[in-house]
């Protein structure tokens, strides 16, 4: 890792939220350097990363520090009170500055808009090769099945040796969206990563957060 530590240190002095802890980023960066990614079978050269609820930007900002170390770009989206699960929406100029402050601006493309606009209306002209996604982090509306849809929006342009990560597991309808997934069959090309845990669940239990995350990498 080139920067990265030093990186993530200036976005917690900037006291910029980010949902994951950094642990978990480093993790995903350890994670995604043990990969040979490849779409449409060949390797993948132009490599990104999709954050779907990007919030205030600081969970955006890790994932670009991460995917800059792969010469490769991120696609932020985030509809900012459009179709919202709750009041918890992102801020649009919050987030431009977090990339600003930390200087990644021009690692990261917005797609302002509902994911299922964004998914529908733009995704399919961002690359000419569709399988170049190499890590799909899913983070919107969390009501049951926002999670499934997003996931079914978006996964078919994840390569092999891609992950897809599910933020906030631990809250139920989230569980009751993969669980769903699962018993549909659609995880079946997807192997379960063994996730650090940097929370005590008792804590999470206390704040009735659900900041915690079940990945799975795609492996047919
Ligand atoms: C939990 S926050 C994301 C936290 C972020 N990943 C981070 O690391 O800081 C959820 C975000 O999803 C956005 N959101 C909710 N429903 C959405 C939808 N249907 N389409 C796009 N964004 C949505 C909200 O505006 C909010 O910013």
């Amino acid at each position: 890792m080139r920067n990265i530590h030093k990186r993530i240190q200036k976005l917690l002095e900037a006291r910029i939220f980010a949902a994951c802890d950094a642990t978990e980023y480093e993790w995903w960066y350890e994670r995604l350097r043990e990969k040979r990614w490849v779409g449409n079978g060949r390797i993948v050269d132009l490599p990104i990363a999709i954050e779907v609820g990007c919030f205030h930007g600081g969970g955006l900002a890790m994932l670009a520090f991460m995917m800059e170390e792969f010469d490769g770009y991120v696609v932020g989206v985030d509809g900012f009170g459009t179709n919202a699960f709750h009041e918890d929406n992102g801020d649009m100029f919050d987030v431009l500055r977090a990339l600003e402050t930390l200087d990644v601006r021009e690692r990261v493309v917005m797609a302002v808009g509902a994911s299922e606009r964004v998914a529908r209306l733009l995704f399919p002209t961002l690359a000419e090769d569709k399988e170049n996604v190499v890590f799909l982090h899913i983070d919107a509306d969390h009501r049951y099945p926002a999670t499934l849809r997003d996931f079914m929006r978006f996964q078919s342009r994840v390569c092999v040796g891609g992950i897809v990560s599910f933020h906030d597991i631990t809250d139920s309808q989230v569980r009751k969206s993969v669980d769903e997934l699962r018993a549909m069959g659609r995880l079946d090309d997807w192997q379960k990563l063994e996730t650090p845990n940097p929370y005590d669940l008792e804590d999470i239990e206390a704040f009735s957060v659900g900041w915690r995350t079940e990945a799975y990498v795609r492996v047919k």
